[in-house]
């Protein structure tokens, strides 16, 4: 039996039934779904409409629900729409007629609303930790790095070296934008809904203040049409996800380029890698490459959530259904690939000889050209000649630092004999010690900033 059969009379067909309902998702909302009730039952109790004894007896069979949805032993029943109905229908069962009173002045839309924001308010913390985790592996790695060197790149060309804690530490910022994107979405999501009847608000004088405080929101929605229907928090929060996974699928790229035979610069625990059913040389970075793929699939909920929201007219419409199963698959993606990532990332073998090796004397090209500007030549000219050298060592087939001092000199007469001091990917990274550049300085200060937060 549905809770709105009322005014039919023909039930709904078995296909559509099953197109409506939304039991199989939603159920995963049932502890706040009971909590949102005791709360509304205390509140319309307080507002006049229940008794002293009719309140007791929802409260406790309400408590009896929890308890039996907690140990597994809810039973639901084929015409259970939703977990909302779901637990009305066991109630009724529970404490007889008082049941039917629950619900005076609230409507699934409030409620549902109400649920949902207090689900994510419980993830949302969840979601924090497993970041906060992956971003101490990085920060660990950073720290073990010292002063080990790395070629750094653009357009995926050799660029410049870099320290490998620098590079470790570049992931873990951009997770930290996420850390405080997740933490600024709260104060959106903790708006209690409930209160707002269907549409235009109960007609019971309801203290929504001391609802909304006892459910732990931070504060009431001042709206009822836009509040039964606002699912910005859910937009929001599927982006937010899909930013954190965009900055994991670039992690996840590089550490599958990185370990390849060309690069030889990681190479995975095997805990931590897959073999080939053919291959039996192969040892493949499986996790990696499915939190990089799994990014596209995150992106799609995020798109699809805002397709849903695309033209809809104000107030509850039936597509807001589509609202949960997005952000929960989301949610489980995440608490899935954070803390393969973060140990996978923990037991990784970092090879120094294969990174020192792939730094040759061209990355300090610009380096060259600052020694030059460091003898009051402009850049834009010791740029020129700096490339006057490269060009003049790949003629010659030798290193730029085997060239003798004649070769400099006839490129500019500027050039003297500690030109060859140029060529120390340490010094040239040392001398990046500006705020946030990749010298050991630097990097101590960025691994000490973020201790001190
Ligand atoms: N199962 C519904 C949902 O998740 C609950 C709200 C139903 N409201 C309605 N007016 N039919 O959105």
């Amino acid at each position: 039996m549905t809770l709105w059969g009322g005014r039919f009379s023909q039930k709904l067909d078995d296909l559509a039934w099953a197109l409506n309902a939304s039991l199989p998702v939603d159920q995963r909302m049932a502890l706040q779904d009971v909590e949102g009730s005791i709360a509304w039952a205390a509140a319309i109790h307080q507002a006049g409409i229940l008794t002293d004894e009719e309140h007791a007896s929802i409260s406790t069979g309400l408590d009896t629900v929890r308890k039996e949805f907690a140990s597994g032993e809810f039973i639901f029943q084929p015409a259970d729409e939703d977990i909302h109905t779901a637990f009305e229908r066991r109630l009724s069962e529970l404490i007889g007629a008082a049941a039917g009173k629950l619900h005076t002045g609230r409507s699934r839309n409030d409620q549902v609303a109400t649920d949902f924001r207090l689900w994510m308010l419980n993830a949302i913390p969840e979601l924090h930790s497993a970041f906060i985790n992956l971003q101490s592996a990085l920060v660990e790695q950073a720290e073990f790095a010292g002063e080990t060197i790395m070629p750094g790149y653009t357009h995926l060309q050799r660029a410049q070296p870099i320290l490998l804690g620098h590079w470790w530490l570049s992931h873990y910022w951009a997770l930290k934008r996420d850390v405080e994107r997740l933490q600024d979405l709260t104060k959106r999501v903790s708006v209690l809904p409930l209160g707002s009847g269907a549409l235009a608000g109960a007609p019971f004088a309801v203290d929504r203040d001391s609802l909304a405080k006892s459910l732990g929101f931070a504060e009431v929605s001042h709206n009822s049409l836009d509040a039964v229907s606002d699912r910005d928090f859910a937009a929001e929060y599927l982006f937010v996800c899909s930013m954190a996974a965009v900055h994991l699928s670039k992690l996840a790229e590089q550490i599958v380029l990185y370990t390849t035979a060309e690069f030889g610069f990681f190479e995975l625990s095997d805990a931590f890698s897959t073999g080939s059913s053919l291959m039996p040389q192969k040892k493949n970075p499986d996790v990696f490459e499915l939190t990089r793929g799994k990014a596209g699939t995150m992106i799609g909920l995020l798109t699809g959530m805002m397709s849903t929201l695309k033209g809809l007219p104000s107030t509850y419409d039936k597509d807001l259904q589509e609202d949960k199963a997005p952000v929960f698959a989301a949610t489980d993606t995440l608490l899935s690939i954070l803390p393969v990532m973060a140990a996978a990332l923990r037991t990784i073998t970092v090879k120094p000889e294969r990174m020192r090796g792939a730094i040759d004397s061209t990355m300090m090209a610009t380096d060259l050209a600052d020694y030059l500007v460091a003898k009051g030549v402009p850049f834009r000219e010791a740029h020129s000649l700096a490339g006057k050298v490269v060009r003049a060592a790949g003629e010659g087939k030798v290193r730029m630092e085997e060239l003798p001092l004649e070769a400099y000199q006839t490129i500019s007469p500027v050039f003297e004999a500690d030109v060859y001091q140029v060529f120390d990917p340490l010094e040239s990274i040392n001398k990046r010690n500006t705020v946030g550049g990749t010298s050991l300085q630097s990097v101590k200060n960025q691994i000490k900033k973020i201790k001190g937060e």
